[in-house]
């Protein structure tokens, strides 16, 4: 198996570079130099010499608010970016797991979200990697796409990193206690794709996986405090309190039924992957 891995250089990629230590695995790992996802030429000639036998996008434009201002931008990766992918595994009969985002959806929901549930992204954001979503599975029926949630790491910039900064420096801060989602540690999300990968199984459509629990912005900076043992106030604020270009949903909990049963994985509470995940970041307790 030789498995292509775009956007090598973020969060969830980093995560892959970690696991390559398997000899059954051969990787490829392609950042933005190496691989620009939105050059359909470039995919294709890529595709041709190296013959992945499955690709893995981890490559996206993720920033949320920017997007809102740079939607031609934010398309070219999500949707166009993820259609060159999908053309080139379905001309080659390459596997090819894309990843997307519980920003799909509306937020207007009171349980959380399966796969079929109606989607309504409220940015451009949401928007373009839902039309991303789109192009996978119509330029390749073959292929699984898999929506995560709240994704953090010891890697790159996420919320995790953000708190553990402000809360050394400020003696307080306010954080928004009236979005709900389910955080999702890169590490586990990379084991789970994996995990599908060596399944030998391949089921094509679209997966929710996110670490098991649901919280809200503010309860998980109260976590990360306690468990660091930080001092810093952390006060509980509307998302009205903290304005922001993009409008998030406010409500994304994914339901992960779907994945447990034609998979097997049994993702673990989100405060035991962030417990993990401070212990990497040199705050064990
Ligand atoms: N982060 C989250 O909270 C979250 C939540 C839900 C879903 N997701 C999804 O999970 C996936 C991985 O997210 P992540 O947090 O790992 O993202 P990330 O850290 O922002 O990484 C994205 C990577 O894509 C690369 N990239 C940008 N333009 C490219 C191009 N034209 N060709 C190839 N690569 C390009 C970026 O490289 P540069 O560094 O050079 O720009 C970056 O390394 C994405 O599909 C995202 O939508 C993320």
């Amino acid at each position: 198996m030789t498995i292509l891995v775009t956007g090598a250089n973020g969060q969830v990629g980093q995560e892959f570079r970690r696991l390559a230590m398997d000899p059954a695995l051969a990787f490829l790992f392609t950042g933005r130099d190496e691989l620009d996802i939105t050059d359909r030429g470039a995919v294709l000639r890529y595709f041709e010499t190296h013959r992945p036998t499955h690709c893995i996008n981890c490559a996206a434009y993720t920033a949320v608010d920017r997007a809102e201002s740079e939607p031609g931008a934010a398309a070219a990766l999500n949707e166009n970016g993820a259609a060159n992918l999908a053309y080139a595994c379905a001309l080659s009969s390459t596997r090819l797991i894309h990843l997307s985002t519980d920003y799909v959806f509306d937020g207007r929901g009171n349980r959380p979200y399966v796969e079929t549930d109606p989607t309504g992204p409220t940015g451009i954001y949401g928007a373009t990697k839902l039309a991303g979503e789109r192009r996978c599975r119509e330029e390749d029926p073959q292929s699984i796409v898999i929506r995560t949630s709240w994704v953090f790491s010891s890697y790159g910039s996420n919320f995790v990193k953000t708190m553990l900064r402000l809360m050394t420096e400020r003696d307080q801060v306010r954080v928004v206690n009236d979005q709900h989602g389910c955080p999702t540690y890169a590490a586990d999300l990379a084991d789970s794709i994996l995990h599908i990968i060596r399944a030998g199984e391949w089921t094509p459509g679209i997966y929710h996986i996110a670490n098991e629990g649901e919280t809200t912005w503010f309860q998980l900076a109260m976590e990360i405090r306690d468990r660091c043992g930080l001092t810093c106030a952390v006060e509980p604020i509307g998302t009205a309190g903290f304005p922001t270009a993009a409008r998030r949903p406010a409500y994304s909990v994914l339901d992960t039924e779907k994945i447990r049963s034609v998979y097997g994985l049994a993702p673990r509470h989100w405060k035991e992957a962030l417990a993990d995940c401070l212990g990497r970041l040199g705050h064990r307790m």
